[in-house]
């Protein structure tokens, strides 16, 4: 391994600035423990450098800051008697703040509140001193985890990261760790000050040396949980499923197999003897070629059930994958809808996983597309914890050379409601909260197997704890951290959305703008923030109105899986087709004439997408086979909304272009260079999208555009 070499690192949201108003004070840190000594190392590296102090006694003189743990002894007359009064009511990871006096307190149950607080008053910035009333904070998600898909030797196809688009791994390299604990412990304190408590560090498709992780090569998995210790973010590890076999020498995995059973059993403990506080283990089974219980005639629940008694004894959990389906289909085969598969693979093991197992559910029924409905599993498996997984890596929005600003989106598909405007959120069901609202769906009305389902809340009365919010991570060696600079906001808004999911997108994005382009280092804030928010906040937006139309999803070139590529995937095993003719486009997913896939949604969603004329336009094509000359909600016909938008979606990224050249000279030359050069590639890769889609359906069509615009 080579040594930890002096990289210039972009500091990200935390640039030392961002502690300026905290580093000029005197605080005083009340309480014992790692995570209390992260604190007080964050507070002195401030003070050290804007001249503040960190006191450790109560009795410290004049101090114009209190951070204490409840439970301290002594606290200072400031803090003591609201300590008395909320102790053990602030949760794991909470924190109160009370601003209402001449000293801002800060008070947590636990270590890890008081670190959560501490970056709570990063963000507050100077306004952390001013009179406020008393707020109180807790994660709505208890479990906030990026997962890694970093290989450990460099993939022939895949490369170091699977679908990395931020240069190598930060934690591994040409089959070595990479030991550079410094990049790791910066990592990590990014990641506790955004909210994020759990990672990943190894790919879900497991290969040879990464399956090693678990067994001989685990003192590189306990060197980064040692890293990530100080910033309460605790490490899991995909595992093969085939482990028995390929580490262990055993002849099978069947998970009844009381062989295997002992030796999961065995590595388990092994693992926690190395790892205290290990988090537990990613499963991606029976999926795209990986191994999985169906080898032995055993089902997802006999799987994940297997490693979760493994993990049980050790407060561990094994978050299991509902991404299944067949990759090897028949095109011809109009019947097999990969949209079904996960729901029909994982709703009938409703209540038969284990209380530590977790199934996590991408967000949409196919893959990541830019733009797909919430996946129906969500609502289907009242009785099992449940996690959504979310790309925060830009696959399929633009890999990190298109500006994609994630957090709308992810704020969409968190304030979703299955049953209705009344009932649950998927933040809810993710949280694992009870129902809170009536639930609106109906009787019985859908031939499908869910349609017409309503909310039982968790069956049997027993509440499960959720199963939080997983992120693909964006993160590699680039000394941005993600490639564009831009698409650091992505990262930043999955971990406060996954806190808070009712924060409103746009006002993360000015968190994270405040934070990483300090006032203090531009030349112009106002403008630089305004601009950003301009680029920014419809970005996602954009880069759907010049890609795949009206959710039809998978319009990329295969592989690499960027630009366009619209008859890509038309033909293959993969399952993802648009059915582009010369009269219509878009997959019948109906029970009436269907697949049936809109069966699998509760009331009032299986009606809605059911209907032509009710299904939202943004989802049109996902849901129906329509003529080119359909009129949608908006009042526009399918063939001119796509020429429109694939028209706007270029100019607004001309716009975008411009408005950053506003920023030269006021932001650091060395981001405003790297996203004027990504600008460019965006546009011509903009483009490429708008010019073959038109023209691919113009040519199917024959229908000119209203407006006579180019059309090749
Ligand atoms: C996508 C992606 C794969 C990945 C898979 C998964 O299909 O292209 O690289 O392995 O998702 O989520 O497992």
């Amino acid at each position: 391994p080579t040594p930890d070499r002096a990289v210039a690192r972009h500091p990200a949201w935390l640039p030392p600035e961002a502690f300026g108003p905290l580093g000029i004070r005197s605080a005083l840190v009340c309480g014992t423990g790692p995570l209390v000594d992260t604190v007080v190392e964050e507070l002195t590296r401030a003070g050290t450098r804007y001249g503040g102090r960190v006191h450790r006694h109560a009795r410290a003189g004049a101090v114009e800051l209190v951070l204490a743990l409840t439970g301290a002894d002594p606290l200072p007359p400031v803090a003591a008697r609201l300590a008395g009064e909320v102790a053990g009511t602030l949760g794991a990871e909470g924190f109160l703040l009370d601003r209402s006096g001449h000293v801002p307190v800060l008070l947590a149950d636990t270590p890890a509140g008081l670190l959560y607080g501490l970056f709570h008053l990063v963000r507050l910035g100077g306004s952390a001193f001013d009179l406020h009333p008393v707020e109180r904070h807790r994660p709505a998600l208890d479990r906030r985890m990026l997962d890694h898909w970093d290989n450990v030797d460099v993939h022939p196809v895949m490369g170091q990261v699977e679908r990395g688009y931020a240069g190598g791994s930060i934690f591994w390299r040409d089959g070595a760790a990479r030991n550079e604990p410094d990049r790791i412990r910066e990592y990590g304190r990014l990641l506790a000050a955004c909210g994020v408590n759990a990672i990943t560090v190894n790919n879900v498709n497991v290969h040879a040396t990464e399956a090693r992780l678990l067994t001989d090569r685990l003192g590189d998995v306990a060197a980064i949980a040692d890293l990530l210790r100080p910033y309460a973010v605790r490490v899991h590890l995909s595992v093969t499923f085939a482990a028995p076999v390929v580490l262990g020498g055993l002849p099978t995995a069947d998970p009844l197999d009381d062989r295997v059973r002992a030796w999961w059993a065995t590595a388990t403990r092994q693992v926690y003897d190395r790892i205290p506080d290990f988090g537990g283990y990613v499963v991606k089974a029976d999926s795209e070629g990986q191994p999985g219980p169906f080898t032995y005639g055993r089902d997802h629940a006999d799987g994940a059930n297997l490693l979760a008694g493994a993990l049980a004894p050790f407060g561990g959990v094994v978050h299991w994958r509902a991404f299944v389906y067949n990759h090897r289909q028949d095109w011809r085969d109009r019947t097999t809808d990969r949209a079904r598969a996960a729901y029909d693979h994982f709703a009938p093991l409703d209540g038969r996983f284990r209380d530590n197992v977790i199934v996590q559910v991408k967000h949409g029924p196919i893959d990541f597309q830019a733009r797909e409905p919430v996946s129906p599993v969500l609502a289907a498996m009242p009785a099992t914890r449940l996690a959504v997984e979310v790309q925060v890596t830009q696959e399929y929005t633009g890999q990190q050379r298109h500006v994609c600003y994630l957090g709308p989106w992810w704020s969409e598909l968190l304030g979703f409601t299955p049953w209705g405007p009344q009932g649950r959120t998927v933040a809810d069901i993710a949280a694992g909260a009870g129902r809170t609202g009536t639930g609106a769906g109906g009787g019985r009305t859908g031939t499908g197997a869910g349609a017409g389902r309503t909310d039982t809340g968790a069956a049997g009365g027993r509440t499960l704890p959720g199963g939080g919010l997983v992120g693909v991570a964006n993160v590699g060696a680039d000394p941005f951290w993600t490639g564009h600079p831009l698409a650091q906001a992505n990262l930043y808004a999955f971990g406060r959305l996954g806190w808070d999911p009712r924060l409103d997108p746009r006002a993360v994005l000015d968190e994270w703008i405040g934070l990483t382009f300090p006032p203090s280092t531009t030349g112009d804030p106002a403008l630089v923030r305004r601009t950003l928010h301009e680029i920014m906040d419809d970005s996602w937006r954009t880069y759907e109105r010049y890609t795949a139309p009206l959710g039809v999803g998978f319009m990329v070139n295969p592989r690499d899986h960027y630009g366009p590529g619209v008859d890509g995937y038309e033909y293959s095993p993969w399952g993802t087709y648009h059915f582009a003719d010369r009269d219509g486009v878009g997959v019948d997913r109906t029970r009436a004439t269907g697949t049936g896939f809109t069966g699998q949604y509760p009331c009032p969603w299986a009606e809605r997408y059911e209907s032509v004329e009710q299904c939202p336009d943004e989802l049109l094509l996902f849901f129906h086979h329509v003529p080119y000359d359909h009129v949608l909600r908006s009042g526009s016909t399918v063939i001119q909304h796509i020429y429109d938008t694939h028209f706007a979606g270029v100019e607004q990224v001309k716009t975008m272009r411009q408005r950053w050249q506003r920023l030269a000279g006021l932001v650091d030359a060395a981001v405003h260079a790297r996203v004027s050069g990504l600008l460019e590639e965006q546009l011509r890769c903009a483009r490429e999208w708008r010019d073959q889609i038109n023209t691919y359906f113009f040519r199917k069509s024959g229908v000119p555009d209203t407006h006579s615009r180019p059309i090749h």
